[in-house]
């Protein structure tokens, strides 16, 4: 099969560029079992980093597996303890690959997990396979805590590392009884030697306040990683490969610089523009770029409305501002008189996006918006 260089989703392979100092500092977390926090907007590749690092680990050492919780969706601790256990079978099903083993071991671990195992039909569609079941006979947080040590202790029986990435985990800040769910994670992270925790999640604003606030259960737990924009360099050398792939000749660093600029080197944007370009017949130019991106942004505009739509009167002009005049001082009177907005309202609306996931704050302060096509709808607007 064919691999895609600029997918929409995942990135594997020939179409994952660089990260070579984030994926070495989460390697030697995981060799270290330092449970980490991982910050970055939606979309600027938290999952494929992860993925390649898990990846590259598994080649290198035997035994390792990912286990992905994806909790974006969850609103009780129900259903978290429901999606726990039906990863947490696969994990066992991985490390424990006879039955018997598994039911028999679960019993003498576990007394809030019901085991067996049941007939499930394959995926291909043809006949049937044999699947872990796990059931929790208590939905509190004791039983989360169980289903972790339980993982925990069987991947150190059998000498496997586990990485638990728990994605949009700020979804558990919105749960009843989130500080008992919290305390959980907590509890079965401090004593946990092969299973490492990646807590991750796209708003670094509700993430923040379970890390970094002293009177919340996680306060101090993890090493933070922040995945940043892939540098211009690193994007330079990755399009220009794949451009002498597709056409024999390199792109250049002209049209390439133009593709960046527009994507604003947002992960997710650059890959949807490129596929476009890439599937033209001959090398583009600044001009094909800057047309392909402008019917690419056009259609994605719609979106854009109904988002910026549903903003007050001051929080519209903060954005605008902030696309125009990206800072790190908006607070500064300069600022303030060219965004037409009072400093009584600055910090309530700063906060709002920030909650919305429209603003980000970059390494160096300066504040911009995430998006590059709201970015291009307010710059079109304003010419
Ligand atoms: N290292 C990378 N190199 C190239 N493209 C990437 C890389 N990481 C992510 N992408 C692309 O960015 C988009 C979002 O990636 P994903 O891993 O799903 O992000 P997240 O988990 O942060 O939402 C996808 O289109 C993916 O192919
Ligand atoms: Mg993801």
């Amino acid at each position: 099969m064919k691999t895609e260089i600029f997918p929409l989703d995942i990135a594997t392979g020939p179409a994952f560029c660089n990260r070579v100092q984030e994926r070495a500092l989460l390697k030697n977390n995981i060799e270290l079992n330092t449970h980490t926090i991982l910050y970055a907007p939606r979309r600027f590749g938290k999952t494929s980093l992860v993925f390649k690092v898990c990846d590259e680990l598994g080649r290198s050492k035997d035994k390792i597996t990912c286990i992905n919780l994806d909790l974006m969706w969850v609103s009780s601790m129900e259903d978290v303890l429901q999606l726990l256990l039906k990863e947490a079978s696969k994990a066992l099903s991985i490390m424990l690959p006879k039955y018997e083993q598994a039911l028999l071991l679960l019993k003498e671990m576990a007394k809030n997990i019901e085991a067996s195992v049941k007939l499930s039909a394959s995926g291909a569609g043809v006949g049937s396979s044999v699947e872990l079941d796990l059931k929790a006979r208590k939905v509190a947080p004791d039983t989360i805590i169980e289903v972790l040590d339980t993982l925990d202790a069987v991947a150190q029986r059998n000498e496997h590392k586990l990485v638990f990435f728990l994605d949009e985990f700020q979804q558990i800040a919105e749960l009843p009884g989130k500080h008992s769910i919290e305390a959980a994670f907590r509890a079965a992270a401090q004593k946990a030697t092969h299973l490492t925790y990646f807590f991750s999640g796209s708003n670094r604003h509700m993430l923040s306040l379970m890390f970094e606030d002293k009177a919340r259960p996680l306060y101090h737990m993890c090493d933070h990683v922040s995945v940043e924009r892939i540098s211009k360099q690193d994007y330079l050398e990755h399009i220009d490969n794949a451009a002498k792939m597709t056409w024999k000749k390199p792109l250049g660093a002209d049209v390439i610089h133009v593709i960046l600029n527009l994507t604003a080197r947002h992960p997710y944007y650059v890959n949807a523009l490129c596929r476009k370009l890439f599937l033209l017949a001959t090398l583009p130019t600044e001009e094909s770029v800057r047309d392909t991106w402008h019917h690419y942004a056009s259609r994605e505009e719609k979106r854009f409305m109904s988002e910026f739509g549903r903003l007050s009167t001051v929080q519209k002009k903060l954005l605008q501002a902030l696309c125009l005049y990206p800072t790190d001082k908006p607070a500064s009177g300069g600022f303030l008189r060219k965004a037409g907005i009072n400093s009584g309202s600055l910090n309530k609306s700063l906060e709002r996006l920030y909650t919305l996931d429209m603003i980000y704050k970059k390494a160096d302060g300066v504040i911009e918006p995430i998006d590059p096509v709201i970015l291009y709808g307010i710059k079109l607007a304003h010419q």
